[in-house]
């Protein structure tokens, strides 16, 4: 979509630009009128300003009204636009005009997409600029949004591998994948039981962007590239969609890969640890003990509590790269989702400032996060019969505040790092919630919280 800043009123735009203006009707209401004979969108925006959340919304619902009504060209001026709103704009408009139709036939008259935006301003000093960075970011996460919604027949850890590879061609981004027998070697043997069930190989790639000198910011995403459960096998209504369940992968590689478009003077590291979660006949069991990179052993209680060891081992690999702080990015939960609905994310971590810095990044983004809590007392959820620690709780509590027990878990491997870490299981928003104005599929969560913490990161 090509969005062009100009200079003066909305008045001004050429014939054949479908106007948008905004009224005090209710929020939210919009009708197409004839105006001086130019058609015209009126959009409700009641009388109050709108909150930051609401402008969110107001931009993407611009765009899904014009596409809905099969209209190429508009022509707008935003209310106090300044720098962060137009680059807010920006970025919302592309995520508005996305649809996952890869595997559609194209119809007659083409797709229902907005070809032009024209938004009028009082001055393009510095909008311009804002525009262009909203616009990468944008399609940053759509291209996360497409990696996650490709079918897993066509994503595997492999393909992954290569998806993070493609994203950062001709960027100053040193990408290295280690196969089975790397990783067998280095002793990452949490990753490996995961992966035996399925005849993919794991991968595990490490992207480096030295946008600067100092310790990295360590960015880990799940890319459990199809989750069936295992030999714990999901039933038919939790099995599907669950090929977006390396959500978290497709969000760090296209964090990453902003980072080193937008030219950030930060040093990020992403790590992808990528497996398929299969019941084959060479399955890991429950009962089986795994032995962790870290030396830590873990009981299989359950096949289906996959992610969480796969993370073990990319965490404690973490501790090599001495970051100055990582972030872990997973559809850990079901869980996530009875605690928190479909708009927030859960965020785990003992670091107060980093809860605070992580939740004031996804207030301003749009990827908004929500805390739960970390306390000691849940640790005895976790505590093995037969190994150091259990992959999901057994005893008295256990059926309750699981997207918690996940971060349990991840914490008895991320206490060994010596920088602060949180945990962020986006399983509430790996797809896209009712109201929210984006096609259906994966929503992109949370490229925009990681990319705005990178470029806010300061020790
Ligand atoms: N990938 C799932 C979690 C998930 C569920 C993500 C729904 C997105 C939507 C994860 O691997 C899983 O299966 N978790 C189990 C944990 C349980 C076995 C302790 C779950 O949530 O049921
Ligand atoms: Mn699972
Ligand atoms: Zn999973």
């Amino acid at each position: 979509m090509k969005i062009v800043a100009k200079q003066g009123s909305c008045a001004d735009a050429p014939a054949g630009y479908v106007r948008v203006a905004f009224t005090d009707k209710p929020k939210g209401t919009k009708r197409f009128v004839e105006k001086n004979g130019i058609e015209t969108l009126e959009i409700g925006i009641g009388t109050e300003a709108a909150t930051h959340r609401q402008f969110i919304i107001l931009c993407r619902s611009i765009i899904a009204t014009a596409k809905a009504h099969k209209v190429k060209k508009i022509a707008l001026e935003l209310p106090d636009l300044t720098d962060e709103r137009a680059q807010i704009a920006a970025e919302n408009f592309e995520m508005a005009n996305y649809e996952f139709n890869h595997f559609k036939t194209k119809p007659k008259e083409g797709w229902a997409e907005v070809e032009e935006v024209l938004l009028y301003c009082s001055s393009l000093k510095s909008i311009e600029a804002a525009i262009k960075k909203g616009q990468e970011i944008g399609k940053g996460v759509n291209a996360c949004r497409t990696l996650a919604n490709t079918p897993g027949g066509d994503i595997t850890p492999s393909t992954l591998a290569k998806a993070a590879k493609e994203a950062v061609k001709g960027l100053p981004v040193k990408v290295t994948t280690l196969g089975e027998k790397e990783m067998a070697k280095l002793g990452m043997g949490a990753l490996l039981g995961v992966a035996k069930g399925s005849s993919e190989k794991p991968t595990f790639t490490i992207m480096e962007y030295n946008g600067s000198k100092d310790a990295p910011i360590v960015l880990v995403g799940k890319g459990v590239t199809f989750d069936s459960g295992g030999l714990n096998l999901k039933p038919s209504n939790g099995i599907y969609e669950m090929h977006m369940d390396m959500s978290g992968a497709a969000s760090v590689i296209h964090a990453v890969t902003l980072a080193a478009k937008l030219k950030l003077k930060k040093h990020v590291i992403g790590l992808v640890p990528a497996v398929e979660n299969m019941p084959g006949n060479n399955a890991y069991r429950p009962g089986d003990v795994l032995k962790s990179l870290s030396g830590k052993t873990i009981e299989v209680i359950n096949t289906d509590a996959e992610g969480r060891l796969i993370l073990a081992d990319a965490l404690t690999y973490a501790k090599r790269l001495k970051p100055a702080v990582v972030l872990d990015v997973a559809t850990l939960t079901g869980a996530a989702l009875s605690a928190l609905g479909l708009y927030a994310s859960a965020l785990l971590t003992r670091d107060d400032a980093l809860a605070n810095r992580v939740s004031v990044c996804g207030e301003a983004s749009g990827d908004y996060v929500w805390r739960l809590p970390l306390w000691e007392e849940y640790e005895d959820l976790i505590k093995g019969t037969f190994a150091d620690v259990a992959n999901i709780a057994s005893g008295a509590g256990g059926r309750y505040g699981g997207a918690i027990e996940g971060g349990v878990f991840l914490w008895q491997f991320a206490k060994e790092l010596e920088c602060p870490w949180a945990h962020i299981d986006i399983a509430p928003r790996m797809t896209a919630a009712p109201k929210e104005e984006l096609s259906k599929g994966a929503a992109g969560a949370p490229v925009r919280l990681l990319l705005r913490f990178v470029e806010q990161w300061t020790k």
